[in-house]
């Protein structure tokens, strides 16, 4: 079970009283409209595995707090070099599978490489495309997506099929570099950094529903969605 800190009637509550629940936004109030940042290069992988960002990023706890399982499938979305993939693998052994999705297959043979330098055998290498990440339909128990949303140059169409990819239970957690004033991850380029508004606006009109936000991380937000009930396949 996930060890959410907060229950999920007090997040509600709290999210609307700031004007941020599950009901759509009305026009006044939505974000300003978003450019995506620019993909990032498999030529810059080296900054994926930088000294430090696990003290930035916290990677161990964000996994903690998933409370992955032996069996389960997990996606690390938009995996670059497999920072996330490689510390997941272990949590779902015996018998659990983690798909490392991406864009670049420079990345995927990257993580490839780093994976068997590891001795790490159970992640497999998927290659999508900027509109559908080629995910098996109905079965994901868990997505990550670190730093990877603010990249998406078709939203849409990726939200729609990481919905259809999850289980009954499936859920997503999202990291995000603030945009906020408060604790900004302000080393990172603005396009490169989202608003909770900005992400709830979107992902609440994509079919997900909010069920934990925490900001524990130094400069990253983590959101928990699932599929929204009246949603479920
Ligand atoms: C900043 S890197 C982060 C990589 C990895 N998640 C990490 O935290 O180390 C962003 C990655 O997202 C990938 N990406 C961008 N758009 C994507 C899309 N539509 N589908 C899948 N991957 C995408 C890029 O190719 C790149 O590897």
């Amino acid at each position: 079970m996930l060890r959410f800190r907060r229950a999920t009637a007090l997040l509600a509550a709290a999210l609307a009283a700031a004007g941020l629940g599950a009901a759509p936004l009305r026009a006044q109030e939505q974000p300003a409209p978003r450019v995506p940042a620019p993909v990032m290069s498999y030529h810059g992988a080296e900054w994926l595995e930088r000294p430090g960002r696990m003290e930035e990023e916290q990677p161990l706890e964000v996994i903690a707090a998933m409370d992955l399982k032996p069996g389960m499938i997990v996606v690390d979305l938009g995996c670059g070099t497999g920072y996330y993939a490689r510390k997941m693998a272990p949590k779902v052994l015996p018998g659990g599978t983690v798909y490392g999705e991406d864009i670049q297959p420079e990345m995927l043979d990257l993580m490839q490489q780093l994976s068997a330098k590891e001795k790490i055998e159970n992640i497999v290498p998927i290659l999508g495309d900027e509109t559908d990440p080629k995910l098996p339909k109905g079965k994901v128990d868990w997505i990550i997506m670190a730093d990877v949303y603010h990249e998406f140059q078709h939203p849409e169409p990726m939200l729609a099929k990481m919905l259809e990819s999850l289980s009954p239970t499936g859920k997503v957690c999202l990291l995000e570099y603030r945009a906020e004033k408060f604790r900004q991850a302000s080393h990172i380029k603005p396009e490169h950094r989202m608003t909770v508004k900005q992400v709830l606006a979107e992902w609440n009109a994509a079919g997900f529903e909010l069920v934990d936000l925490q900001e524990f991380l130094p400069v990253q937000h983590m959101f928990i969605f699932q599929r929204r009930p009246e949603r479920a396949n």
